[in-house]
């Protein structure tokens, strides 16, 4: 049936509907469902959680767990990671396992992708998305979400928009000039809503200049509907709406929310009611449900020919190894140090509370409850096998005491403005404890042949509801990383998490520095396989690392978290168009990642055809190891205005090369105005060949 069809039949059936009928279909029955309408067939739609997997299955109106043993599923990588890969095709994979697992469980709408710009490495759902760059951003967004939809399942884009920090998330108003908001924030939005075809989308908490965004006039009105003609379904986030006039009369189409009096909902009842006293007209209701129906038409899920999906498959697996094998960044090789050489080692010393913590249950609504996670401590011991004798010391720990609540986090989730800023709780029992763990390690350390420090961060960090309030390692890891370093100089540093971290003076007494995300059910085999060169590691930075968080544009004009009002005064100068434009040294820039293997860039050039500006150049492989390079394309301005950053992402390609052999890559630019110079480079701060248009 083609799209002019599936309108009539939708405003047909709409016809045959009551108003209660309608108003069912329109919010929450559920927490995680709409009501359908039995006697015409007409299905409620199912949607669940999230980013890296599926989300288990809660009771229909309670946040307690169904303790199912059947709801594990495939736990993939977050989207940070997904990122660093910049790799289009793994995007589309992982999106396609998502869907695929999203329909396996009987779902129709999969909350997911997250694509907010990281704005501040203080965020604490920064994990969730992908960059702080807009290009990077869609054009992985993109083949994610085509990848979903291909299995009937709606992918659902979030959080529409500037959705950018948690603290007091369900009050704070952004203010914001257009120019930043059209340029940086809303680009990866357009582009999987319009070219990438998501048919639905998530509202946000937040405000955005004064209205809330899933009752905002400005966006979901004028930009949504009527710049842009999306036709898909605008789904509330959970607990986002605060009035029933203006959500009805925006175009929000279904209300979701925490709590479980499903009927008083604003867009339940209380819509009911004024429709009834004639305050609302029912016509607004009917372009919701006909949109939805629309949605469920493209889902297949009014005829009787849609694709049945499936979780847990091996395939799926697989796909979630390749994505993490690709998100490992190597951040520093100075002595070559890796890879490891297994066959020259007796026994090795892996230290960390990280080597063996499992991530997937934590973050917030991206939890994942996963079929089973790799650690890297189990990886490597995998990789090994019995030959090396692998010794485990955890180093530091975490706040022994946790408080124990009878409430789901998400059920107060409404309480205290949504969010806040955590900072980290100590005792002194905790303290004496980790300056024990030090010391032990510290007296194991010189006994071995190899040193691993697998540390970082977790999701009592990296989580929903909460930012951090600085980018310190926490638990006192700076002390126990100096401390081993100091009797271990060749320590190999390893540190996952979902942000960057801030990193203490041991930064230059390490040669050797791993990055590694949370890399889903296989992150710890592929982050083995990077140590010991199974895998050349081909992972770039898709975010600044900052070397303090005060180094980020929206610390430096004071406004993050802002206060009830959060004006975002940096404008376009996000990431590494401030830090570039203004002379601020990172730690490691954007677009950073070494590999094991040397490439060398040749022969630029560039092509116009029909309306597209191509570049070319040879990239060759000039180590004796196999390996991935992504090779990135900046363009700067040769007369910069005041608002334009000295240079931007413009495009990249990632290219495998054997050793010694060599390609031409081709790389399509992105919207090029201006004269310019083309810089062609392995990252935003390693240009290696540079080109000037002509015009
Ligand atoms: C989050 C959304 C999520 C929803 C449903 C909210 O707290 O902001 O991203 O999809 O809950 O769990």
């Amino acid at each position: 049936m083609d799209q002019k069809m599936m309108r009539k039949k939708a405003e047909n059936i709409v016809k045959e509907l009551t108003l209660k009928e309608k108003i069912g279909m329109i919010h929450g029955a559920q927490l995680f469902q709409t009501a359908g309408v039995e006697r015409l067939g007409i299905p409620p739609l199912k949607m669940s959680d999230g980013p890296m997997g599926v989300r288990q299955e809660f009771y229909p109106a309670s946040w307690m767990s169904k303790n199912l043993s059947d709801d594990y599923v495939t736990y993939l990588p977050c989207n940070s990671a997904l990122a660093s890969t910049w790799n289009r095709t793994l995007a589309h994979d992982m999106g396609s396992v998502l869907g695929e697992e999203a329909r396996g469980g009987g779902k129709d709408v999969i909350l997911a992708p997250g694509i907010n710009i990281k704005r501040s490495p203080l965020c604490g759902r920064n994990f969730e998305y992908f960059s702080e760059d807009p290009y990077l951003t869609k054009e992985l967004a993109v083949p994610f979400v085509q990848g979903v939809q291909l299995w009937d399942v709606a992918a659902c884009v979030k959080h529409f928009a500037v959705n950018n920090q948690e603290t007091e998330r369900l009050w704070v108003d952004v203010e914001i000039d257009e120019e930043a908001l059209r340029t940086i924030y809303l680009p990866a939005f357009y582009d999987t809503l319009m070219k990438g075809g998501s048919y639905t989308v998530m509202g946000a908490y937040n405000k955005i200049h004064g209205e809330h965004c899933c009752q905002s006039d400005f966006l979901l009105n004028k930009i949504l509907r009527e710049e842009w003609g999306y036709d898909g379904t605008v789904i509330s986030d959970w607990g986002a709406v605060h009035d029933t006039k203006l959500a009805a009369e925006s175009q929000l189409d279904i209300e979701m929310s925490v709590t479980y009096d499903f009927d008083s909902y604003f867009m339940a009842d209380p819509l009911y009611e004024k429709v009834e006293k004639g305050e609302i007209d029912e016509a607004v209701i009917d372009e919701k449900v006909e949109r939805i129906l629309l949605l469920m038409m493209r889902l297949h899920m009014l005829d009787g020919e849609r694709k049945a999906g499936a979780y847990n498959t091996p395939e799926h697996r697989e796909k979630t190894l390749e994505i993490a094998r690709e998100s490992v960044v190597l951040l520093k090789n100075e002595k070559n140090r890796l890879p490891l050489d297994a066959s020259g080692l007796k026994k090795i010393l892996v230290v960390g509370d990280n080597a063996e913590a499992i991530h997937s249950c934590g973050g917030g609504s991206a939890e994942i409850k996963a079929l089973y996670e790799i650690s890297p401590l189990m990886g490597i011991k995998m990789l090994l096998g019995g030959n090396v004798q692998v010794d485990y010391a955890r180093g530091y720990c975490r706040d022994e005491k946790t408080e124990d609540s009878d409430v789901n986090w998400q059920e107060a989730s409404l309480e205290n403005g949504g969010g806040g800023t955590k900072a980290a709780s100590e005792s002194e029992e905790t303290a004496a404890r980790r300056v024990q763990l030090r010391k032990e390690v510290i007296s194991m350390a010189p006994e071995y042949d190899a040193v691993i420090f697998v540390g970082g961060l977790n999701h009592d960090q990296d989580s929903e509801g909460n930012d951090r309030p600085d980018m310190k390692l926490p638990y006192e890891q700076d002390a126990l990383i100096r401390e081993l370093l100091t009797v271990r100089p060749d320590t190999i540093v390893v540190l996952t998490g979902g942000s960057p971290v801030e990193m203490g003076e041991w930064i230059d007494m390490a040669d050797t520095l791993v990055w590694g995300w949370y890399a889903g059910m296989e992150g710890g085999r592929a982050l083995a396989e990077v140590l010991f060169g199974k895998t050349t590691p081909s992972g770039k930075l898709p975010e600044t690392f900052y070397k303090m968080h005060t180094d980020c544009s929206a610390h430096c004009v004071g406004e993050f978290p802002g206060d009830d009002k959060v004006r975002y005064r940096e404008g376009v100068f996000v990431g590494y168009r401030y830090n570039d434009t203004f002379g601020v040294e990172p730690r490691f820039c954007f677009g950073h990642g070494l590999s094991y293997t040397t490439f060398d860039y040749d022969n630029p050039a560039a092509v116009i055809e029909e309306n597209d500006i191509f570049v070319t150049c040879d990239i060759t492989n000039t180590g004796a190891r196999e390996g991935k390079e992504i090779v990135q394309v900046y363009t700067a301005p040769w007369e910069r205005k005041d608002n334009q950053p000295v240079q931007e992402l413009k495009g990249f390609e990632k290219v495998a090369l054997q050793p010694g052999e060599k390609k031409q890559v081709k790389i399509r630019l992105e919207g090029l105005a201006g004269r310019c110079e083309i810089r062609i480079g392995s990252s935003s701060r390693d240009i290696r060949l540079r080109l000037n248009t002509k015009k």
